[in-house]
């Protein structure tokens, strides 16, 4: 479906929907959870909750000077962190052709959701099983208790958190108020309704079979010691890792919530934006066999890609999300054991 909106930029959503909320007035639905957390599968099915192929669309086609300083704005408010670098500095960076190679460099499943950034953007997440998970976005930044935190979190990830101050900076200058009795947010029944739905999403019927190879990949996970972090049967221990360059303040330590080991992977998601925390959390590897866009960047598109020492390479051009040659930096577990053991191991992974 393509939809023009009155900018002119088409419709990035494959799920837009003409929604009635007052009698007489028809609107176009859109953003909503399903357009991130749905997932075309290989036979054309769909599948509701699992990562989405969502990516940076559009053209810069034509951009006329106007058009391109409201680009600049959109995107400012979207990601702009003035602790890090000025408007300035940012307006200065997106020119045109800079935008068209972001966009180039775009790849499904891998976005730039609001706080994190234009050239660290983030995958989508799996929400399927999110029930088990106990911390919320890549960097953790939520804790996930209860329900109510599912609540929260979607309905913060619905336009509240534009409105957040960071001292003097806050992201969207729009002042509306946002209130479940006028419509501008779900009402505490409607997230209470959708985030027992998300909790009851079930992963597909897994066609990859268990067989020998399968099993020594089982006997591999256990000898690199994967399952520290990526323990069985979550396949995750549901901890954070320090980014690397940030040290863990001594009451977190203490908490049980850190594993205090970085896994060296590129730190500007954690260390530079409106979500970073300075961790990152242990992903689950359940239904890794239906993903792309593997590390929080969505640097690698396979799993293949993940576990292929090449990638450490300076002059490495990664298939997933890049806006440049140049290393997938860090998780070298898996990278130097002989090729025949990677396989046994992905083709373990494939059974999660
Ligand atoms: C424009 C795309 C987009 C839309 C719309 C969207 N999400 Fe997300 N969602 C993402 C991305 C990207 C992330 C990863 C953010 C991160 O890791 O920092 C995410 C993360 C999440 C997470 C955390 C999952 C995890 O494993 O850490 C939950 C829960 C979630 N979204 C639920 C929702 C709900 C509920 C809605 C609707 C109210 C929604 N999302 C709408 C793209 C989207
Ligand atoms: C010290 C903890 C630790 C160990 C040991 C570890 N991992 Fe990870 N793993 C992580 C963290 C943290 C991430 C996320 C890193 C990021 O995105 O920045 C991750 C990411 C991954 C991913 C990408 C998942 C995704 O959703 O993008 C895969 C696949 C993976 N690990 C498999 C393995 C395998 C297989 C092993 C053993 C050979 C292993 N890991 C060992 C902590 C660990």
């Amino acid at each position: 479906m393509e939809l023009a909106n009155d900018k002119g930029w088409s419709c990035p959503y494959l799920l837009c929907k003409f929604v009635i909320r007052k009698k007489g007035v028809v609107e176009l639905g859109r953003r909503s959870c399903a357009s991130c957390h749905t997932r075309v599968m290989p036979d054309g099915t769909l599948l509701e909750g699992a990562q989405g192929m969502v990516r940076l669309f559009g053209s810069s086609a034509g951009m006329t000077p106007e058009r391109l300083r409201d680009l600049q704005d959109a995107l400012w408010a979207r990601v702009g962190a003035p602790w890090v670098q000025s408007k300035e500095s940012f307006r200065e960076l997106v020119t045109i052709d800079w935008y068209t190679k972001l966009l180039q460099a775009s790849r499904n499943g891998v976005f730039p959701r609001q706080g994190t950034s234009l050239t660290h953007p983030v995958h989508a997440p799996s929400l399927i099983g999110i029930q088990d998970i106990r911390f919320l976005d890549a960097t953790g930044l939520v804790r996930h208790r209860s329900i109510g935190d599912l609540m929260r979190y979607a309905v913060i990830n619905s336009g509240l958190d534009m409105l957040a101050e960071y001292g003097d900076f806050r992201p969207s200058a729009h002042t509306s108020s946002v209130a479940a009795e006028d419509g501008t947010r779900y009402s505490d029944e409607q997230l209470y309704a959708m985030a027992l739905c998300i909790g009851s999403l079930q992963p597909p019927p897994n066609t990859n079979r268990v067989d020998d190879r399968v099993r020594r990949g089982q006997r591999i996970f256990g000898q690199q010691g994967c399952a520290g972090c990526h323990t069985p049967p979550l396949y995750t221990n549901n901890k954070l890792t320090p980014a690397t360059g940030f040290s863990v303040p001594d009451d977190l330590l203490k908490s049980g919530d850190v594993l205090n080991v970085s896994v060296g992977t590129d730190p500007t998601l954690a260390l530079k934006t409106r979500r970073g925390t300075g961790f990152y959390k242990v992903p689950s590897l359940r239904g890794v066999w239906y993903r792309n866009a593997f590390g929080h960047g969505g640097w690698a598109e396979t799993l293949e890609e993940w576990f292929d020492p090449a990638r450490l390479n300076d002059n490495y051009v990664a298939k997933g999300f890049h806006l440049g040659p140049g290393p997938i930096k860090g998780h070298e577990f898996g990278l130097r054991i002989p090729p025949d053991d990677r396989k046994d191991l992905i083709a373990f992974l494939r059974t999660l």
